[in-house]
């Protein structure tokens, strides 16, 4: 059975399918609406129902408790329609000419930037080209089926090739391959660009950066790409790690600093030991922002980093003015991979 989903504020309608995801109807009918993992994982497709019936299907009750589906909270990726739908999603309207391909690609660099972090770049085949926005991803097709996200590191102007920063999880085949077995030279199969995760321009507020670990790695794109675009929207980037090894690009965001006037960069430590001559900042990376803005209503926030980080930023910046429609996140999902 089909019904109708009307989108608020476009205006923009599409015939969604009863059996299926309204986010895989959106993209059948040529709509990006926001997506991050598309499993019920990230969170990055939660949008609100304004009108109409959904069965939420798979969503899970950590990324969306009973709390917010009495509000009218949705995931796109689970639900599906019971009735026609009206629905508040902005689409990515910038994503709209990026096709998505899958292509061979092979292992040009392996370096390691921290004990658990791995720098991996790609290179395409010669009459290939990745077009991609600052901020999105690609998904690593392996030989058993299985599947891998990883966000591009470089933005698109310096594409010779897609670098990656791979964490160690504990337990996960796959990154245990990658710091144990992969050889330059080995060849892979990846599919992208995707996700919506990327720098929105169709406002003049001051950007908020914030990664925790590895989720430096789309927020390194984001920021590099504003650079090179000339955005000169004032940006502060907000850099969480256990300790100061988990800062493994420090020296590239200081010298950020040196280099564009509006730019500002704050590395928060968690777990730093008493005796490491820290004397930066220490505590939970968002609150770090907490501690310094007490009226966030006028930001834009782009976020990175563990599921527990994004939920906790989303609700408390909520909680100090940040209208829900300027906080972007793009949440790891490390849980798929380990004991895979
Ligand atoms: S895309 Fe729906 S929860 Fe991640």
């Amino acid at each position: 059975m089909n019904f109708t989903v009307s989108l608020s504020p476009s205006g923009r309608q599409f015939v969604a399918a009863s059996d299926k995801p309204i986010l895989q109807s959106a993209e059948a009918a040529g709509l990006i609406l926001p997506y991050g993992c598309r499993n019920g994982a990230c969170g990055a497709c939660k949008s609100r129902l304004l009108a109409g019936e959904v069965e939420h299907g798979p969503s899970p009750e950590a990324t969306l408790p009973a709390s917010e589906r009495t509000m009218g909270q949705i995931l796109l990726c689970c639900a599906q329609p019971r009735s026609d739908l009206s629905i508040e999603a902005r689409e990515a309207e910038a994503l709209r000419d990026m096709p998505i391909k899958t292509l061979p690609c092979r292992v040009e660099r392996l370096e390691r930037c921290a004990s658990d972090v791995m720098m991996v770049a790609l290179k395409l085949p010669a009459n290939e080209r990745l077009q991609f926005r600052a901020g999105q991803y690609i998904q690593f097709l392996l030989k058993d089926g299985k599947k891998r996200d990883f966000s591009i590191a470089n933005a698109p102007h310096d594409d010779s090739s897609i670098t990656l920063h791979i964490r160690l999880v504990p337990d996960g085949h796959f990154t245990r391959h990658v710091f144990e077995g992969m050889k330059v030279k080995e060849i892979m199969r990846l599919r992208g660009p995707l996700g919506t995760f990327y720098l929105r321009e169709d406002t003049n507020r001051p950007i908020l950066l914030l990664a925790g670990g590895t989720g430096f790695a789309p927020i390194k794109a984001l920021i590099e790409d504003a650079f090179h675009r000339g955005i000169t929207r004032p940006m502060t980037f907000y850099w969480g790690a256990r300790d100061q090894a988990g800062l493994y690009m420090d020296e590239l965001a200081r010298s950020w600093t040196e280099t564009h006037a509006g730019f500002r960069y704050i590395p928060v430590l968690s777990d730093v030991s008493p005796d490491a001559g820290w004397s930066g900042r220490t505590g939970l990376v968002h609150r770090a922002v907490l501690e310094d803005i007490d009226d966030l209503s006028g930001y834009e926030v782009y976020a990175c980093g563990a599921p527990a980080m994004i939920d906790a930023a989303r609700q408390d910046f909520a909680e100090r003015g940040l209208p829900a429609d300027a906080f972007f996140a793009d949440s790891f999902t490390y849980a798929a991979e380990a004991g895979a």
